[in-house]
């Protein structure tokens, strides 16, 4: 890791705004950015409450910006009163009613749209199908959706009642579902028969179902299906419903709920550094405000753009730059089923150019797989539209920043690289393309009114150039509220006792060169990056112990040329070692299958390796450095006098399944 900071340290290129963009630009020019931050840094809650004021609509405007009076327990625009669905739905039909809101690319190429019109009343039909089904503000609802014009409308209509939606990714299994479902108290259950991903389908009815026969969800009433493949799915007449049902006859107007500032929007689980996932619980206000203003400030929002954001609605880009901020924005966006390798390489590039595409957000991961097998597919089509470039989830590697600025964006349009977290709720870390030079692989400045810096073990700022942790020092709008049932987790995890409290700890390690631009270096705990997305060693450690033949288990990542990193676990079982290769092989290929049902495909482990036993100190901890260094295939240098094992290392080193 040390190493990879060193060489990306070392990046001189500098790309400053196109004179063109910058003219345009909502924010143009350093000058501009820095007259932002200077006047947020001489009146921080006064900063965030003129942006609320003048940025969203508001049934009352607010009148106290932050209330500090019980740290770290943060409130923002307490007596203001509001709501999302309305910000994003309302507000524009007097003045843009027939715009497109959402382009649905489906998985087979099929496009659906919805204008702002249509999506009001899609939406107010279903908020009156939740009440209907007795929902109230503060219930919780699950949403277990594929990628549609209907989950955002679930999403929507939630906010617009008032109740805490929580998103579940639709590539968990039933066992998250089901995890989820008892932690946060759910009432209702969203979901859909099945959906399409790179022409095959995938049930998802049937995950609802097998989570509710866990047991204790008797907190659920309800399971609303949506039908989008129309196969035969198992059915509970006293229980489930379809959507199409649901909604039928009920009037298409629905006036919203008005909630305080801090009412929870919602709650979206993400993996920390013990087992269990953390429900990160976002305000209403404060989170709307840290999507509207990032979605100026960053993406440079205009009227007669076309965004595509292709993150999932399951992760938090998907939820502030699909179903919230272009909305409130009253942008037109893209919103997509597929895959970016189905039908072929080039669909990412056929889409932005069938739909105009003016400002594309996409992960690094997906970056590095179409460089791998399609670096030319881009130039055989017309990606004149494109404006602006995004990328969010992982540290990007400067060649792809270079493809990605050369061959996508033909060297015209500005590369936002974003840092940000679930729990951040908005971008926190990126340059503004019209004032920020950018540099290859660097997220540049912090936005204004955030006050990220990196500090050492003490909470002392270190001098530019060196590394440390990343934190942010002062409470900013869209930051998460607590962890949902679990507040002294809550403080552990983000305001622990080492600072005294009095930072915000992302749990990332930075370094800032000497022009103070932020560079990313991975996490500092045991969670891992595959992908883009955020992966609990504990948890999947956890759930491999969980089989039957697995006696003790630990999981490291190594670097991955297409995913970043990947996950390579160690495990001892409860019987011998498998003696043939042949045997091992199957017994990985069970054990993945075995992680894809405890926790979802993505968490598979790439490597098995089978040992006797695993590296200990003799206090008994397992070394993981020497589990990494193996993992990487490297030589093992390092001091392992403390080992109580040494032999223990050849046999893990033999052979990876
Ligand atoms: C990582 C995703 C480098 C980081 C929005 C963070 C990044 C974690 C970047 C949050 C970036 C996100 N450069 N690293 N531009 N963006 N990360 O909660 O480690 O799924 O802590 O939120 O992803 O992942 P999460």
């Amino acid at each position: 890791m040390s190493q990879t900071i060193e060489s990306i340290l070392h990046e001189t290129r500098l790309f400053p705004p196109g004179a063109e963009f910058a003219a345009k630009a909502r924010v143009s020019g350093m000058a501009a950015y820095d007259a932002l931050v200077a006047r947020a840094q001489a009146d921080h809650s006064g900063f965030w409450t003129d942006m609320a004021r003048e940025n969203l609509s508001w049934r009352v405007a607010p009148t106290i910006g932050l209330n500090d009076s019980n740290a770290p327990f943060f409130k923002w625009f307490e007596d203001g009163k509001i709501n999302v669905s309305y910000n994003c739905l309302d507000r524009h039909l007097t003045t843009q009613p027939d715009k497109l809101a959402l382009i649905f690319e489906a998985d087979d190429g099929t496009v659906t749209t919805a204008t702002y019109r249509q999506l009001y009343h899609r939406v107010c039909a279903f908020a009156n199908a939740l009440k209907a089904q007795g929902i109230e503000a503060g219930d919780r609802v699950l949403i277990y959706m594929p990628m549609s014009i209907e989950a955002v409308v679930s999403m929507q209509a939630c906010a617009r009642v008032g109740a805490i939606h929580s998103v579940v990714f639709a590539g968990f299994s039933a066992k998250s579902i089901h995890e989820r479902v008892v932690d946060a108290g759910a009432r209702m259950i969203i979901t859909a028969d099945g959906q399409y991903r790179g022409g095959r389908e995938i049930p998802l009815k049937k995950a609802v179902d097998e989570a509710l026969a866990m047991g204790s969800c008797d907190c659920i009433e309800k399971v609303i299906v949506y039908r989008r493949t129309g196969n035969e799915v198992a059915w509970d007449p006293a229980r489930d419903l379809w959507w199409h049902e649901a909604v039928a006859g009920l009037p298409q107007d629905c006036p919203p709920t008005w909630v305080g500032g801090e009412h929870p929007l919602f709650i979206l689980y993400t993996s920390g550094s013990t087992g269990k996932p953390k429900g990160v619980q976002h305000s209403t206000a404060g989170y709307l405000l840290g999507a509207v203003m990032s979605m100026q400030w960053v993406f440079d929002i205009k009227p007669d753009d076309v965004f595509w954001c292709t993150a999932d609605v399951g992760w938090v880009t998907g939820h502030s730059y699909v179903a919230y901020g272009p909305l409130a924005m009253g942008a037109t966006e893209v919103i997509f089923e597929g895959i970016p390798t189905f039908p072929d390489a080039g669909r990412f590039w056929r889409v932005i150019e069938k739909h105009r595409v003016s400002i594309f957000y996409t992960a690094p991961t997906a970056i590095r797989s179409l460089i791998k097998i399609g670096p030319d597919e881009p130039a055989k089509h017309d990606l004149s539209c494109l404006r602006l470039l995004g990328t969010v989830g992982e540290p990007i590697n400067p060649e792809a920043w270079m493809w990605y600025h050369n061959v996508v964006g033909q060297g015209r349009c500005p590369i936002v690289d974003t840092w940000w977290q679930t729990e951040t709720g908005a971008h926190m870390i990126a340059p503004l393309p019209g004032a920020i030079p950018t540099k290859p692989g660097s997220c540049t400045l912090p936005l204004p009114g955030i006050d990220a810096a990196i500090v050492d073990e003490t909470g002392t700022e270190v001098e530019r150039g060196k590394g440390g942790f990343l934190v942010i020092r002062k409470p900013w709008p869209s930051m998460l509220r607590t962890l949902w049932g679990d507040p002294d987790r809550f403080k552990r995890s983000y305001y622990p006792d080492d600072f005294q409290g009095r930072y915000y700890l992302a749990g990332d390690g930075a370094n800032r060169d000497l022009d103070g631009y932020f560079w990313i270096m991975g996490r500092i705990d045991d969670v891992m990056n595959v992908a883009g997305h955020r992966l609990g060693s504990t948890e999947i450690e956890s759930a491999l112990v969980a089989n039957p033949l697995v006696a003790e288990a630990a999981v490291v990542s190594r670097p991955d040329d297409v995913t970043g990193e990947a996950v390579c676990a160690f495990v001892v079982l409860k019987c011998p070692r498998p003696a043939s290769h042949a045997d091992a092989k199957k017994l990985a290929d069970d054990l993945r299958e075995w992680v894809a049902k405890e926790i979802g495909a993505i968490a598979k482990p790439k490597d098995f390796r089978f040992g006797d036993n695993l590296p200990k100190t003799r206090s008994g901890k397992i070394m993981r450095r020497l589990l990494r260094s193996i993992a990487k295939g490297e030589v093992i240098t390092q001091d392992i006098t403390t080992l109580e094992n040494p032999a223990i290392l050849e046999q893990l080193n033999e052979a990876a399944y």
